[in-house]
C-alpha cells in the first residue's frame, strides 16, 4: 500500500509538478482507467467526483523547499447496484490505487447525468403525464423539470434510496423562460439509482401562469425586436504591452501577489500559496482559499417551496457547474483564461474551456493629497488583479471573484444573477412569503449563505484570532464624553471563536501572526472585515437547521485538520445534520497561536422584488481581508503616476 505521507522513492512516473497543480485531464483519466481496473470496482461504478488529492501541508511546504511528493487523485464512485458509496486514492505516482474505502448511508453530490436521467424519468411515467394531462399538458416535450436534492426530512424513502425531487415547468415555445410557467403544486421524487420514479406529490392543481411572454424573456432570440438601447458608445480596455500579471502553469504572479490557482469539481476555483512580496521577504497570507459550502434555504412553506434548501457546493459541485467562458464573458481587457474540466459518470473527461477568468482592473484611485500653499497634488490610480470564475446552478447564477489590491487587500465577492426560481398562485390568492411578479406568479422568498474557508497564514503557520470592537470610554477616562477605543478579545478556543457580525460596534476579526511584529512591536496582521450579512429565519427544530449549522455563526475558526474541509460535512446530500462545523467544534480545541483555519459565513437574504425579473440584475455580497500592521507604512507610495489621463 502507498504511503501518501513520505515522499515518493522515484520521481520517474510523474512530471515536476507542484502538489497543488490542477489535475490534468490525461490524468484525470489515468486516475478512472486505475479504478476501472481494479476488479473491485469493476466497469459497474458511476464516478461521482475525480478530483486531486491534497498532499499534506507539511509535504507541500517541503515541496517548495525541494522535496518530492506523492501525485494521487481522490475518487468517489457509486455503486448503483446496492447504493454504496467509494472513495479510493488513486495514486499516479505508483499507477495503483493506494486507498479504498466502502461507505454505507451516505450520497455523494448529484452527478451531472443525473440531471438528465432524472428529467427522462419523470417525463417517461405515465403517472407524471397523467398529473400533466390533468393540467391539459399533453405535449411532454415542453415540460422541463429541475432536479433538486432531496434533503431529509424525516420521509424513510430519504434513508434508504438515492433521490431527487424534481419541480416542473412549461415552455411555451422550445428555449423561451420556463420560469415564468412554474407547474406547481406537484413535486416528484426520483431515485437515481433505478432511474425511476418513487412517488409523485400532486397536491394542488394550480393555473399555470399566463405572463407577458415579453416581459418574461431574456435571450435576444425571444426578445422583441427595438428593445435594446442605442445610446452606448465603445468603452474599450487597452493594454498595448499586455497586462501585468504571469502566469506560468498554474503559478500567477502580479506586481507582489503570487499565487497558485487550484481546482476541483466541488468548489470551483481554489487559491493556494498566497504571498505578498516586500523587497526580498516573500510573506505568506493565506495558505488555500476558497468558497466551501454554500446552501439556499427557501422561507415559504408551500409544499413545493418548502423543501428547497440546496447545498450548491457540496450537493451538486461548483466546479461541474462551471461556465465555459469562451460562451460569453463580460471581462474587459486583456483577459488569461484557464481551462478545466471534470469527469461524468462514466468517467470520461468533459472538458470546460475557458472555464477561470484572469484580469487586472483599474480600482479609481488609491491615494491623494492637495497642498494648496504649494500648489502640488498627488495622485494614484489603483489596480487589482481579477481571478475568476462563474457557474449555472439550475436556475441562478453565481460569480465567484477574489480581488487582489496593489495595498495589501484581498476581497471576495460573489455576484448572484440569474434567474428566480418562481412558484404559481390561485386565482385571486395572496401569499407573504414572496413577491407577486404577475397575477398567478411569485418569486418565493429565500436566502443565499455562503461560507469560505480561510487557510490562513499571516507571516507563517502560527497564527490566532482577536475579535475587535469599538466602545465608548468608562466615565472616569472620558471627561469630555467624546472618548471610544478599540476592545480587543481573543478568541482562544473554538467555542469562544463563534461569533456573528456586530456592525454598531464597528466589530472586524483580526488575524494576527505569532511570531511577526511590525515596527511598533505588535503582531502584523490582517483583518477580516464583513460585508452585507444576515441570519437564517429557520426555526431551532427546523430540517435544514441541523444540516447547514454552519449558518448560524458568521465566523468559526479551527484549529488545522487536513479532514476538515466541508462545513456542512462531506456528504451534505441527504444528509440528517449535525456534520461538519458544528461537529468538529464540540471539541473546543484551543485555537491560539496555531495554524488556523478561518470560516466566514455571509448570508444574502433574497424578498424578491419586481426588478428581480426576468434576470436578476447582479446582487453583491462579499467580505475584505485588509492589511492591519501587517506593513510598516502605507504599501502603495511607491505607485508611480498613471501616464494616459486626457
Ligand atoms: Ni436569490
Amino acid at each position: 500500500m502507498t504511503d501518501l505521507a513520505t515522499p515518493p522513492a522515484s520521481t520517474s512516473h510523474h512530471r515536476a509538478a507542484h502538489p497543488l497543480d490542477r489535475l490534468l485531464p490525461d490524468e484525470s483519466r489515468r486516475a478512472v482507467e486505475i479504478v476501472r481496473a481494479d476488479e473491485r470496482f469493476g466497469g459497474r461504478m458511476r464516478f461521482a467526483s475525480v478530483d486531486l488529492h491534497l498532499a499534506p501541508k507539511p509535504l507541500v511546504l517541503a515541496h517548495m523547499a525541494g522535496a518530492d511528493v506523492h501525485r494521487a487523485v481522490d475518487v468517489v464512485v457509486l455503486d448503483p447496484a446496492d447504493g454504496s458509496t467509494h472513495e479510493i486514492v488513486a495514486s499516479l505516482t505508483d499507477d495503483a490505487v493506494a486507498a479504498w474505502q466502502r461507505l454505507e448511508g451516505v450520497q455523494p453530490s448529484i452527478i451531472v447525468n443525473e440531471f438528465g436521467e432524472s428529467e427522462a424519468a419523470i417525463r417517461n411515467d405515465p403517472g407524471f403525464q397523467a398529473a400533466m394531462a390533468k393540467r391539459g399538458i399533453t405535449d411532454m416535450s415542453l415540460v422541463t423539470i429541475d432536479a433538486w436534492t432531496a434533503g431529509n426530512y424525516g420521509d424513510p424513502l430519504e434513508r434508504n434510496n438515492r433521490l431527487v425531487r424534481g419541480l416542473v415547468w412549461l415552455n411555451e415555445t422550445p428555449g423561451d423562460n420556463q420560469y415564468a410557467r412554474p407547474i406547481d403544486g406537484i413535486s416528484v421524487l426520483v431515485d437515481l439509482n433505478a432511474q425511476q420514479v418513487l412517488r409523485i406529490d400532486d397536491e394542488r392543481v394550480l393555473p399555470i401562469p399566463d405572463t407577458d411572454i415579453a416581459s418574461a424573456e431574456w435571450s435576444r432570440d425571444h426578445m422583441p425586436a427595438g428593445r435594446e438601447r442605442t445610446d452606448i458608445q465603445p468603452l474599450d480596455i487597452v493594454q498595448p504591452d499586455g497586462p501585468s500579471f504571469t502566469v506560468s502553469g498554474d503559478q500567477l504572479s502580479w506586481q507582489k501577489w503570487d499565487m497558485r490557482i487550484g481546482w476541483n469539481t466541488r468548489e470551483g476555483l481554489v487559491l493556494n500559496t498566497i504571498s505578498y512580496t516586500e523587497g526580498d521577504r516573500v510573506r505568506p497570507v493565506l495558505y488555500r482559499a476558497s468558497l466551501a459550502e454554500m446552501t439556499v434555504p427557501y422561507g415559504d412553506p408551500s409544499s413545493t417551496q418548502a423543501r428547497k434548501n440546496a447545498f450548491d457546493t457540496g450537493e451538486y459541485g461548483l466546479g461541474m457547474l462551471a461556465n465555459s467562458l469562451a460562451l460569453g464573458c463580460d471581462c474587459l481587457g486583456e483577459i488569461h483564461y484557464l481551462d478545466a474540466h471534470y469527469c461524468d459518470a462514466e468517467g470520461s473527461v468533459v472538458e470546460i474551456p475557458q472555464a477561470i477568468c484572469i484580469h487586472e482592473e483599474d480600482f479609481g484611485i488609491s491615494w491623494k493629497h492637495s497642498d494648496f500653499r504649494n500648489d502640488n497634488t498627488e495622485v494614484r490610480r489603483l489596480r487589482r488583479l481579477v481571478v475568476s470564475f462563474i457557474c449555472t446552478v439550475g436556475n441562478y447564477e453565481y460569480g465567484i471573484y477574489w480581488y487582489f489590491y496593489q495595498d495589501g487587500r484581498i476581497e471576495n465577492e460573489i455576484k448572484l444573477t440569474g434567474i428566480l426560481s418562481t412558484g404559481a398562485l390561485d386565482t385571486g390568492e395572496e401569499t407573504s412569503y414572496g413577491t407577486k411578479l404577475g397575477e398567478h406568479l411569485y418569486g418565493p422568498n429565500h436566502q443565499h449563505f455562503f461560507c469560505t474557508r480561510l487557510d490562513m497564514s499571516v507571516d507563517g503557520p502560527s497564527n490566532s484570532v482577536v475579535e475587535v470592537d469599538t466602545v465608548p470610554a468608562p466615565p472616569e477616562e472620558n471627561p469630555y464624553g467624546n472618548a471610544f477605543r478599540a476592545q480587543t478579545t481573543v478568541l482562544a478556543t473554538e467555542q469562544q471563536a463563534q461569533r456573528r457580525i456586530d456592525p454598531l460596534a464597528a466589530r472586524y476579526w483580526k488575524i494576527q501572526s505569532s511570531e511577526t511584529t511590525n515596527k511598533m512591536g505588535t503582531p502584523t496582521g490582517y483583518k477580516l472585515i464583513a460585508g452585507e450579512n444576515c441570519m437564517p429565519f429557520a426555526t431551532e427544530d427546523s430540517s435544514i437547521r441541523a444540516r447547514a449549522g454552519y449558518m448560524w455563526n458568521h465566523l468559526w475558526v479551527t484549529p488545522y485538520d487536513e479532514g476538515e474541509r466541508w462545513p456542512a460535512g462531506t456528504y451534505p446530500n441527504q444528509s440528517v445534520g449535525g456534520e461538519g462545523l458544528p461537529a468538529w467544534t464540540a471539541a473546543d480545541r484551543s485555537v491560539e497561536d496555531t495554524d488556523v483555519v478561518v470560516w466566514y459565513t455571509m448570508g444574502h437574504n433574497h424578498l424578491p422584488s419586481l426588478e428581480d425579473w426576468p434576470v436578476m440584475p447582479v446582487a453583491c455580497i462579499g467580505f475584505t481581508l485588509k492589511p492591519s500592521g501587517f506593513f510598516d507604512h502605507s504599501p502603495v507610495m511607491d505607485l508611480p503616476p498613471s501616464s494616459n489621463c486626457h
